[in-house]
């Protein structure tokens, strides 16, 4: 793509356990994520999902192919690159307030300008009033807010979030992901989302990619064709998401039986 911000070249990871066995866990991916575009990747459990996102973002280092992020090789985590994780429990700090917690994503900038920051990116997620609070006084649905906004106070030009709103109920999840929405539509960030939620894939993304049982191949790509903005209530109904989120579906669970053997899936 000409104008990619994150090119993802014939990716390849092996891990070495502790007992010396080499695990290959990532064998070729190949995905490019243009400027201000949404892409998700799915696909089976244990596939290699986490760790292709943690080699994308300069935390792990592949075995094989190569990570650009605007063109340059990535060694290390690069600034212009912020992840949410999916434990929202394990990410924020108890010991530090929501605002403390957020400032730590603007370590780089001068107070006066860390506190205007902290203050916009609670406000976009809807937490302006919760700023002296601590972590355990907000529900999982909050903590995830206060996480996004941490992520989002550095003004990345990449978002990677690996399956961010797991841990919430169906209702907070579907408000998490138009929170989400309207942080990528009102700036000009990239995201690159893990997620096992097919509907959620298709709900927020341009194109999503389908990995394959481990040693990870990609299996398929599916460009969403739904017309923007999306409406939780309007878009999920339109015949186009319904068939595109079967199409998905149908490919995940092509790539889960090639991980269980067919014989014993049913
Ligand atoms: N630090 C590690 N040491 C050894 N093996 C690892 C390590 N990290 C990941 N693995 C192996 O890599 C494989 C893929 O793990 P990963 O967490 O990337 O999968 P995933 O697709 O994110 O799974 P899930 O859907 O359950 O989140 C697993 O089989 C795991 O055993
Ligand atoms: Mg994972």
């Amino acid at each position: 793509m000409l104008d990619s911000v994150l090119t993802i070249k014939h990716l390849e990871v092996s891990i070495k356990s502790r007992d010396g066995l080499v695990n290959e866990v990532t064998r070729d991916v190949s995905l490019d994520l243009g400027k201000h575009e949404f892409v998700s990747v799915v696909g089976p459990s244990g596939c290699g999902k986490t760790t292709l996102l943690r080699t994308a973002s300069g935390l792990r280092m592949p075995s094989g192919g190569e990570v650009l992020f605007e063109g340059k090789l990535i060694t290390d985590v690069p600034q212009g690159i912020s992840i949410v994780f999916q434990e929202y429990n394990k990410s924020l700090f108890p010991w530090l307030t929501i605002a403390k917690n957020v400032a730590m994503g603007a370590r780089e900038y001068s107070s006066a300008e860390r506190e205007k920051r902290v203050e916009a990116a609670l406000g976009q997620v809807g937490l302006k009033g919760f700023a002296t609070r601590y972590p355990w006084e907000l529900s999982g649905g909050m903590q995830q807010r206060a996480a996004l906004a941490r992520a989002m106070v550095s003004n990345p030009r990449v978002l990677m979030m690996d399956e961010p709103f797991a841990s919430v109920d169906a209702l907070t999840r579907n408000h998490l992901e138009d929170v989400v929405q309207k942080l990528w539509t009102d700036s000009n960030f990239s995201a690159l989302m893990v997620t096992h939620d097919v509907g959620e894939a298709v709900y927020l993304s341009d194109r999503v990619f389908v990995l394959s049982a481990r040693p990870s191949t990609i299996l398929a790509e599916i460009k969403v064709d739904l017309p923007r903005p999306r409406s939780q209530i309007e878009t999920r109904k339109m015949l186009r998401f319904v068939e595109l989120q079967a199409e998905v579906l149908e490919r995940v669970e092509e790539a889960g039986r090639q991980s269980v053997g067919i014989e014993n899936y049913d």
